[in-house]
């Protein structure tokens, strides 16, 4: 058997009856008869099965006793036309060997359906069902289609640290990043810890935004993108909230916030149109078992122009809306997921960006509009979703950003860096960052964040 070449699912299925062929795969199902039996078979490299016929005149039944839902197998077979409906190609068997079974008594995964709930709790065998094979293989794409769109561009893929000594956020929730012995931490003489003791000598933590860096990237190489994964220690269980989630951070020099905000719409765009003429199956499958929106949805966001507004006309809007939020909202307020989705899904119905924000909910690195009130923020808001990206134009003038590192009482010493390309040739600038898993939220129609990355981490989560 070893002497043939496996041949992809995904291939066999375009093919024409008549040759040889070998597979191998994981047994979705097994039914037939003393005199027949059919296995569905999938192998990962499309959602659908090739269906393989076993005929017990050829095969016993001590021999096909191994072949049950979740076995993995090698099958060498004639490819000829199917009578059955479903598939225009099947496998009539010759040979057969059974890598691995799976008994039918333990094996989590049956033929009936999961909730979501369960198949998060064996994320070491969800990737075998149908549903997350599907959005894996989005993932796949849309990461694809990430490098091709920014290639196509022009921009520069640039690696940023997954260890940093500084909070890019000035959120302060981080994870932090240490070899000291948690037993028997050193101290210094003021009783804090004393961080020279420390791996790095300084203290130390998982990057939370690759920005800073990718900053420093476009003031030299023009046009950059980061992505990788980023981590939050916030404490938020929430469907829209990973600890440990992957962002794309493109970073522009001589962009303004209109460049930004029209680079931000061409990219979802581009990305959402991809998917449609690359995922067509899987998306298929996704529509028609979870949410028979989801293909609509999809082509309607690549037909409409995205709505543009300040936060000033938006907070005007929700407070004369008469609608009775959770948390009340007022100029200043920092938006809720509620209020973002009011805006998206039920005044405009179309995806919105707003911007300039007030200064004190957003970080410390954006533009200062001359109001001094507002910054050039923009956050574009999704139906389902809410925010998926955050950015802005940043403050290229060393003054105003000193000042308001002053005012906000931050630390420089992390950022002197930063603060250096601002004294030397600094340059109007703008950036943003794309939440991968929000937009894959967004791409699948899935309603759970934790569904559409392989292994989830989130609060008092780690397994797998
Ligand atoms: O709005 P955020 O915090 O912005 C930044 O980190 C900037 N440095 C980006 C930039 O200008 N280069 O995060 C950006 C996006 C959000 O809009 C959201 O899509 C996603 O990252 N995001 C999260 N996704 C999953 N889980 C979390 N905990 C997330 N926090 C932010
Ligand atoms: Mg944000």
């Amino acid at each position: 058997m070893e002497s043939k070449k496996r041949v992809k699912i995904s291939e066999l299925l375009k093919r024409e009856a008549g040759t040889d062929v070998l597979v191998k795969g994981w047994v979705r199902t097994k039914r037939g008869n003393k005199n027949i039996s059919f296995v569905a078979l999938n192998d990962g490299s499309t959602v659908n099965n090739i269906q393989i016929v076993f005929d017990m005149s050829k095969f016993t039944e001590e021999q096909l006793k191994g072949v049950n839902t979740g076995a993995c197998l090698a099958v060498e077979g004639s490819l000829v036309s199917s009578v059955g409906s479903g598939q225009s190609v099947e496998i009539q068997a010759h040979l057969l060997e059974i890598y691995g079974s799976a008994d039918p008594e333990t094996y989590p995964l049956q033929k009936k359906g999961h909730s979501m709930e369960f198949l998060r709790e064996i994320g070491h065998l969800r990737p075998r069902t149908n549903t997350f094979g599907c959005i894996f293989r989005i993932r796949h794409a849309m990461a694809f289609a990430i490098h091709k769109f920014f290639n196509d561009k022009g921009f520069f893929y640039l690696h940023t640290p997954i260890i940093t000594a500084s909070d890019a956020e000035g959120a302060g929730a981080m994870f932090q990043v240490t070899t000291l012995d948690l037993n028997n931490i050193p101290k210094n003489p003021e009783g804090g810890v004393n961080f020279s003791d420390d791996f790095f000598g300084k203290a130390a933590n998982l990057t939370v935004s690759g920005q800073l860096e990718g900053e420093l990237g476009a003031l030299a190489l023009g046009e950059i993108y980061t992505f990788g994964p980023t981590f939050r220690a916030e404490n938020s269980n929430t469907p829209r909230h990973l600890s440990e989630f992957w962002m794309i951070e493109p970073e522009i020099a001589f962009y303004d916030i209109k460049d930004n905000m029209d680079l931000a719409e061409e990219f979802i765009k581009y990305l959402v149109k991809y998917s449609l003429d690359n995922c067509t199956d899987d998306l298929k499958f996704l529509n028609d078992m979870f949410d028979k929106e989801l293909i609509e949805r999809l082509q309607s966001v690549i037909d409409t122009e995205f709505v543009r507004l300040s936060y000033t006309d938006g907070v005007e809007i929700l407070m004369k809306s008469g609608q009775k939020f959770e948390y009340p909202v007022s100029w200043g307020t920092d938006l809720q997921s509620e209020h973002e989705r009011y805006l998206v899904e039920k005044h405009f119905k179309k995806p919105v960006i707003l911007t300039d924000y007030p200064k004190e909910i957003k970080a410390f690195y954006m533009k200062q509009n001359d109001d001094n009130k507002t910054v050039r923020a923009m956050d574009v808001l999704f139906p389902k979703i809410g925010e998926i990206i955050g950015g802005s134009q940043r403050e290229e003038s060393l003054e105003k950003l000193e000042g308001r590192i002053k005012e906000l009482e931050m630390g420089t010493e992390s950022l002197w860096w930063y603060i250096e390309t601002r004294k030397f040739g600094t340059a109007p600038h703008s950036g943003f960052g794309l939440g991968f898993e929000r937009l894959l939220l967004f791409v699948t129609g899935m309603s759970n964040i934790r569904d559409v990355i392989p292994f989830p981490r989130s609060p008092k989560n780690a397994e797998f």
